[in-house]
């Protein structure tokens, strides 16, 4: 469904992706893990279009969307839940989840999907008048992934959604991104560095070191992995 063929990204003369390649399948979930700097943040951005690739390509469902800006690509149906989740804290849940909806007119699709978002966050629908910078910080990640969702994704970037979350939401988390690619049959790109949740639940993933992806397999061989198991799960 996506591919980044030797994709290479810089910030004027730091050189953040050298060349990178990766394959998402529809309807798979895949891992990009890596520590503190390595670019996964980057690459996230250079999908969604708000840095412009130096070189090489994004094909998603087979066309090239490399340098379109960011709405149109989340017209063709990306999204991305930003890293620190980036909610409008002065404005109600009710109100954020309506800015994921900003392409769309009609309001039978956003009171549609607004069910679908309350259906999978009931929380949110409990809070849907409170203003969201009061809400716990896995509420808030909720309330991203809500608003993703509000733009009808076909493929969804979570950028370290268990970043800075209590370790009872971190689980929660983890379970309804699963339900969103088992149920809604939503494509995940998932990022992280807490790579052992991260790899539980994706099929293939991939490991990004300064810019370079160093190692790629699938989840559970990755797990085994020494290399990976040294530097991402702890030894
Ligand atoms: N806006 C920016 N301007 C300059 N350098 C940046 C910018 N954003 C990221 N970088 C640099 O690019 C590299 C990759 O960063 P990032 O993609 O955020 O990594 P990660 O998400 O894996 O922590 C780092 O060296 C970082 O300092
Ligand atoms: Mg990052």
């Amino acid at each position: 469904m996506l591919e980044l063929k030797n994709l290479a990204v810089s910030y004027g003369a730091i050189h953040a992706l050298h060349g990178i390649s990766l394959a998402v399948p529809a309807g798979g979930i895949v891992t990009l893990i890596g520590s503190n700097g390595a670019g996964k943040s980057t690459t996230l951005r250079t999908i969604s279009g708000l840095v412009k690739p130096l070189s090489g390509e994004i094909l998603y469902e087979g066309r090239n969307i490399a340098g379109l800006p960011p709405h149109e690509i989340v017209k063709r149906g990306l999204s991305q839940v930003p890293e620190g989740r980036m909610i409008f804290a002065n404005l109600t849940v009710h109100e954020n989840l309506m800015m994921g909806a900003y392409l769309q007119h009609d309001k039978a699709v956003i009171r549609q999907e607004l069910a679908l978002v309350f259906a999978t966050f009931p929380r949110l629908q409990e809070r849907e008048q409170q203003v969201a910078g009061t809400l716990s910080g896995g509420e808030q990640q909720m309330l991203a992934i809500g608003r993703a969702l509000m733009s009808r994704p076909k493929f969804l970037m979570l950028d370290e959604p268990s970043l800075g979350i209590a370790p009872l939401l971190v689980k929660t988390i983890f379970e309804k991104i699963v339900e969103i690619n088992r149920e809604r049959g939503i494509t995940i790109l998932l990022v992280e560095q807490n790579a052992n949740r991260a790899l539980e639940i994706s099929q293939f993933g991939y490991v990004l070191e300064t810019g370079r992806i160093i190692l790629s397999d699938t989840s559970a061989a990755l797990r085994q992995n020494p290399q990976v198991r040294s530097a991402y799960l702890g030894g």
